[in-house]
């Protein structure tokens, strides 16, 4: 019964993956070499990556989702471009931040971007990367009610 459920679990992450809305695609970039780069360029030593073996770490912020993610690196949009101009040159955008220019090429780049932004692609609230979302957009969240104490 518990290995029945298990086998099940591939599934239900599958279900949030996939092909993203057309302003979060990659042109030219291919998600499958794009996992292929993040395993080969060692990404998974400061990042959480569903799909990449062993991208486990949290010295850096998760990926999970990625598509989802408003911003990046905390004040640029989150698009295609901005994530690809990111992957091929950090520093330039954050400087002195802990992730390091790891000299990937712009065709590695855009893979790889391709794959993260496959990551929570079906889950992408309907409204343009970067924009805040409104009150009802992020899905159920009520604000927690504080009792007062009898
Ligand atoms: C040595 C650790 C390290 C490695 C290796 C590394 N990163 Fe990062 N990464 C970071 C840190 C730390 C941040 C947060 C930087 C910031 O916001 O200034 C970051 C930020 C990011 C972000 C933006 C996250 C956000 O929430 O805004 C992405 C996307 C990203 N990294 C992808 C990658 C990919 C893909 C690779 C491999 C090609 C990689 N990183 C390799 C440490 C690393």
């Amino acid at each position: 019964m518990i290995r029945a459920s298990l086998l099940l679990l591939p599934v239900l992450f599958a279900a949030c993956d996939g092909e993203p809305p057309a302003h979060l695609r990659v042109a030219g970039g291919d998600p499958a070499r794009g996992r292929a780069v993040a395993l080969e360029y060692g990404c998974g030593a400061c990042h959480v990556i569903p799909g990449v073996r062993g991208a486990v770490s949290w010295a850096g912020p998760p990926l999970t989702e990625w598509a989802r993610r408003g911003y990046l690196a905390g004040h640029l949009p989150n698009s295609p471009e901005n994530l690809i101009a990111w992957l091929r040159d950090p520093q330039a955008i954050a400087p002195g931040s802990a992730m390091p220019n790891l000299g990937l090429s712009e065709a590695e780049a855009r893979d790889t971007a391709a794959y993260l932004f496959t990551l929570g692609a079906g889950r992408v609230p309907q409204v343009p990367a970067g924009l805040p979302l409104g009150p009802k957009e992020a899905g159920p969240r009520e604000e927690p009610r504080i009792r007062p104490r009898a």
